[in-house]
């Protein structure tokens, strides 16, 4: 009995060794206020700093950040209400997953909205690229929104050069 739980533990650091795993993950919530859209660029650069990323990558993460938090705090709470927009930063291996949702006004026509130059605000002079940012600058961008309930950006990118 003894000896086999030796054993189990043995291989289960044999498979860590082998898969190199590092996993690690943090949780923001801050307010939609114009001011912590550079708080959260800032944050998630340091939190995935241990990736070693090269300042292109780090710059690629940071402005898809920005356009996504801009769209919570812009659209998802119509730059009026205050609401809470919660960031989710995931590291497994050289993978970073992040996640940025808002509860605010939804989005009635998904594909529509993430149409390059698209924007329901042009008279705000609005560009409509800023998901078209995110899908250049990130390797995966998913949707996910349901009117009046809120809206979840997930955005993934694989670190090659630093890790
Ligand atoms: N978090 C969000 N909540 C509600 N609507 C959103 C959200 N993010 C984006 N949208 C909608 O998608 C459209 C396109 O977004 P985007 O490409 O960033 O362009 P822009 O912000 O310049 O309008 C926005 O005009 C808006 O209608
Ligand atoms: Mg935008």
């Amino acid at each position: 009995m003894q000896e086999s739980k030796k054993n189990n533990e043995k291989s289960d650091i044999k498979k860590n060794k082998k898969n190199k795993k590092i996993i690690n993950s943090v949780v923001i919530a801050v307010d939609s206020i114009s001011s912590n859209e550079s708080f959260v660029r800032v944050a998630i650069s340091a939190f995935i700093a241990s990736l070693n990323p090269t300042v292109d990558e780090l710059n690629d993460v940071k402005t898809a950040v920005s356009e996504a938090v801009t769209n919570a705090i812009i659209h998802g709470y119509e730059d009026r209400d205050i609401g809470k927009i919660f960031i989710t930063c995931k590291i497994k291996n050289n993978e970073i997953t992040i996640e940025v949702r808002d509860c605010g006004t939804g989005i009635d026509d998904i594909a529509t909205a993430m149409t390059p130059m698209y924007t329901s605000k042009p008279d705000q002079e609005r560009s409509g690229i800023g998901f078209t940012v995110m899908e250049t600058f990130m390797d995966k961008v998913v949707v996910k929104s349901q009117k009046n309930l809120g809206t979840k950006i997930i955005m993934t990118k694989k670190f090659f050069t630093g890790y």
